[in-house]
């Protein structure tokens, strides 16, 4: 068996075919962070998490649609009046239960996506099927919005006398969790992390049943949110002796060129006697080299509670977490008593610093730099919120390739895996809760965000949340004191980041009075006069944009829900960045959005199923605004030419045609006639009209006074052949990992054709199966999880997940039509590496 560690991945992933080198290693370094739960140099260095085990429960669940009405076919639950009147009688979470038609899976899942679209804008506003991408979930769809999850699994005898909890990093929604006919609990919103502790209810040295029930019938937010348990799962098992949940803290002071490391953790004693217990932290470089150590004196901990341990760490010369080179430490916290090590955990951390100047905008370690930021929603084409984590990777790399240095999670806590590619691939990020309120959900939510991610680098600002406009008016006086109360909490929590609060208004009263970095929505007229009359007070465009394109498209056509790529709707990407880019006080922005997301397809309703507000769509194609950005958020030379030339009937018809571009002229060829020279004025476009006549136009991009760059747009032929490339073409044989697969139309000459719409068909054979595919087109109602797709603009995409087994996995794409002669096809090979798998729940025996 050709059998290789992750760590030997690092060298393959850097050879893949893309353009972001540091993207790639980024992804390299987070497998190997996971491999067993440590790094390569940390075996080296002589560390292991033992005796922690933190097992993903990811694989091997089976799955059945129940229903939210009926308890009949609810699997009995709610039938009779004495579901909950006695402990360990749920037979469902029981052996002996048939769940044979049960269908098989592996999280993470959402089931919303292989529902069919329905139209239905029954009711007042946004229905919740519009905002679910015409879904059918919601109480009106109570047949689809009810999901069982079930798996057996084992727990060895000598597991007896160890805490063991079950880990949700998130679900939508509702859950309910039984274990061995015992109700364990439930958690309602559909973003935070929940857990809860099994120790009492395990049978030890057997088999044990888990079932978990998810009712998708209620909302958090007006966008499409899924439905399942949507982000992995993890069995944890520790010592009773034992670190407490996000509490171990890293915070640096930089001092010259040396920082001071604050070290503070809870140590929680859950066994029947007291213990003497000895907190140790060792630092590592990102090269897994030890640079500091540190131990916080021994101190007693009563039965049943818990300490804070707290010291310091010197580090001389750090390096600094930055955009450019974003450098993570590592520490390693872990609790002994009578020298045996009883608990440990690493927690992944940056030396960094942070500042919101209200005159002179935001600074990252000293340096002056505007937030060219998106906001993003989470979820993708073909797999709806159910990312396998390289994908998280992948969407962050499309947005740096336009220089977005920024993410904001509207509106709601993220996914660990999104917050770790930002550290790990430098991008800020600024992190909002979903619910602002200080009631006890609210603060639930906003306290476990704060404490999940108060180590990682990238988060830059914390957002208490998003267009709140009763507490903005009506009840701005509730407003100011629900975000104060909000605010505290962040600052106790977390006394090294500041707030913010997305608001679209002018910020005058209510939450605005409370936050430390006020943000604005769109209303580009309110930021001056708020500076003016507040000159003491940061500010940041929340919020921008919204300014709608569907890919690949040049005139508005409002019976074909599409937008062109020139007008758009809101505000233009040149209009806010002008705005934002040009203030020396404002720090910068948040385009809405990064990617198109499901749902919400303002300004159109049926049959659109998803927005069009991204820069990129749904599956990360680039729109042509993509290039505005990476003409003005970038430093290399750019040089973006639109629209496509095949406008075949529209022959001497006028065409605007578009620059975008940084350098400083460009001269319009058409059919190598020049049609002028114009100066690439600063953050804006270059704009021509152009009779169309079938053959090329070209951009010709001059710094100088020479041409740098070159752009042609050709009319192409037909359809003649099809191309298959993939973002890598070698991934891991671990059951998670993908490829994201590009399927191209080219015409006779090997060009892409711009107007494609070609169906194409997809076979997998071999370890992988396809998991999704997408064109990105807002009005395609094809089923993401079908084995078909037509090409939106001459491209779609395929999304292939490896299997455990090693091997060469191939795609063929396939065209079949009455205007060919047999059918036109491209092959792909994806060849999967065997690793060494991240632990996890075995299968039960
Ligand atoms: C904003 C809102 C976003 C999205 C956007 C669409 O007001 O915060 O969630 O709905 O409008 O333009």
């Amino acid at each position: 068996m050709n059998r290789i560690s992750r760590r030997d991945l690092i060298s393959s992933a850097l050879a893949f075919s893309a353009t972001s080198l540091a993207a790639r290693s980024a992804w390299a370094r987070a497998i190997a962070f996971h491999e067993g739960n440590k790094s390569g140099e940390e075996v080296a260095a002589g560390f292991a998490l033992s005796p922690r085990e933190q097992l993903l429960f990811d694989f091997g669940w089976k799955f059945v649609l129940g229903d939210g009405n009926d308890p009949v076919k609810d699997l009995g639950f709610g039938f009779g009046q004495s579901d909950f009147s006695k402990t360990g009688e749920f037979p469902f979470a029981k052996a002996g239960f048939d769940d044979t038609k049960w269908r098989p899976l592996d999280l993470p899942h959402d089931w919303a996506v292989d529902l069919p679209f329905v139209h239905d804008d029954a009711g007042s506003g946004d229905s919740q099927s519009r905002s679910h991408g015409y879904k059918p979930l919601g109480r009106r769809y109570p047949e689809a919005s009810v999901g069982w999850y079930r798996r057996e699994f084992d727990i060895p005898a000598n597991d007896r006398g160890r805490r063991i909890w079950i880990e949700f990093d998130g679900a939508f929604r509702d859950v309910l969790v039984f274990v061995n006919g015992c109700y364990i609990g439930n958690n309602e919103n559909g973003y935070v992390p929940f857990r809860f502790d099994l120790t009492d209810f395990l049978t030890y040295g057997a088999k044990n049943y888990i079932v978990v029930r998810v009712d998708a019938r209620y909302g958090d937010g007006w966008f499409y949110e899924g439905a399942g348990i949507y982000r992995h799962v993890w069995l944890s098992k520790m010592d009773a002796l034992h670190l407490g949940r996000w509490e171990s803290t890293i915070r640096s002071t930089i001092s010259g060129d040396s920082a001071t490391l604050s070290l503070e953790t809870i140590v929680e004693n859950e066994n029947i006697h007291a213990e003497q217990a000895q907190v140790s932290w060792r630092i590592l470089d990102a090269g897994g080299k030890q640079v500091a150590s540190a131990q916080a004196p021994i101190q007693k901990i009563d039965a049943d509670s818990s300490a804070r341990f707290s010291t310091s760490a010197h580090l001389s010369s750090p390096t600094l977490w930055s955009i450019e080179e974003p450098h993570l430490y590592t520490a390693i916290v872990s609790v002994s008593a009578k020298g045996t090590v009883r608990d440990a955990e690493r927690v992944s951390f940056g030396v960094r610093s942070v500042q919101f100047d209200a005159q002179k905008g935001f600074f990252l370690n000293g340096r002056s730099l505007k937030i060219q930021g998106t906001c993003n929603h989470q979820d993708h084409a073909g797999v709806g919120v159910a990312l396998p984590d390289r994908l998280q990777y992948f969407r962050l790399e499309v947005l740096q390739q336009m220089g977005c240095n920024a993410v904001r999670t509207s509106h709601n806590m993220p996914t660990p895996e999104w917050v770790e590619a930002c550290d790990r691939m430098g991008v800020m990020l600024m992190c909002e809760t979903r619910q602002a309120s200080s009631n006890p959900s609210g603060i639930a939510q906003l306290e476990a965000m704060i404490k999940r991610y108060r180590n990682a680098p990238s988060v830059i600002l914390w957002s208490i949340g998003n267009e709140e406009n009763e507490l903005q008016g009506p009840m701005a006086e509730q407003g100011a004191s629900i975000a104060a109360t909000m605010v505290r909490k962040c600052h106790e929590l977390d006394p090294t980041r500041v707030v913010s609060a997305a608001v679209n208004a002018d910020n005058r009263k209510g939450i605005s009075d409370a936050v430390d970095v006020v943000g604005f929505n769109y209303h580009l007229e309110f930021p001056d006069a708020f500076h003016k009359d507040n000159p003491t007070r940061p500010i940041l465009g929340s919020e921008t944009s919204s300014a709608v394109s569907t890919r690949g498209e040049y005139t508005t056509d409002r019976q074909r829900n599409v937008v062109d790529a020139y007008h758009g709707v809101y505000e233009l990407p040149e209009l806010w960045w002008k705005f934002y880019g040009e203030r020396d006080w404002a720090a910068g922005g948040f385009a809405w959005t990064g990617f198109d997301y499901r749902g919400e397809p303002t300004p159109f309703g049926w049959p659109s199923v998803s927005s069009n507000f991204g820069i990129v769509d749904l599956c990360g194609f680039p729109k042509d605004y993509f290039y505005y950005y990476k003409a003005w958020w970038r430093p290399e030379p750019s040089l973006h030419l639109f629209p496509h030339w095949n406008w075949n009937g529209k022959e001497g018809v006028e065409i605007p045609v578009w620059v975008y571009s940084n350098l400083d002229e460009v001269e319009l060829l058409v059919n190598g006639v020049s049609a002028g020279i114009q100066q690439v004025s600063h953050l804006s476009h270059l704009e021509w009209k152009v009779k169309y006549e079938p053959g090329v136009i070209e951009a010709r991009g001059l710094r100088n006074g020479k041409v740098v760059l070159t752009e042609k747009r050709e009319t192409t032929g037909p359809t003649a052949s099809l191309r298959l490339t993939a973002d890598r073409n070698e991934i891991l044989a671990d059951g998670e990992d993908v490829a994201v697969l590009k399927v191209e139309a080219l015409d006779s000459q090997g060009r892409i054709v711009p107007v494609a719409d070609d169906l194409i068909t997809f076979r997998v054979w071999g370890p992988g199966k396809l998991i999704g595919v997408g064109n990105g087109n807002p009005n395609c109602q094809e089923s993401d999880k079908g084995s078909s797709r037509s090409l939106f603009h001459g491209l779609a995409q395929i999304i292939v997940q490896s299997t455990k087994n090693a091997g060469e996995i191939q795609i063929e794409a396939v065209k079949r039509g009455a205007d060919l002669q047999g059918s036109l096809s491209a092959k792909l090979v994806i060849t999967t590496r065997q690793v060494e798998l991240r632990p996890s729940v075995p299968a039960a025996r």
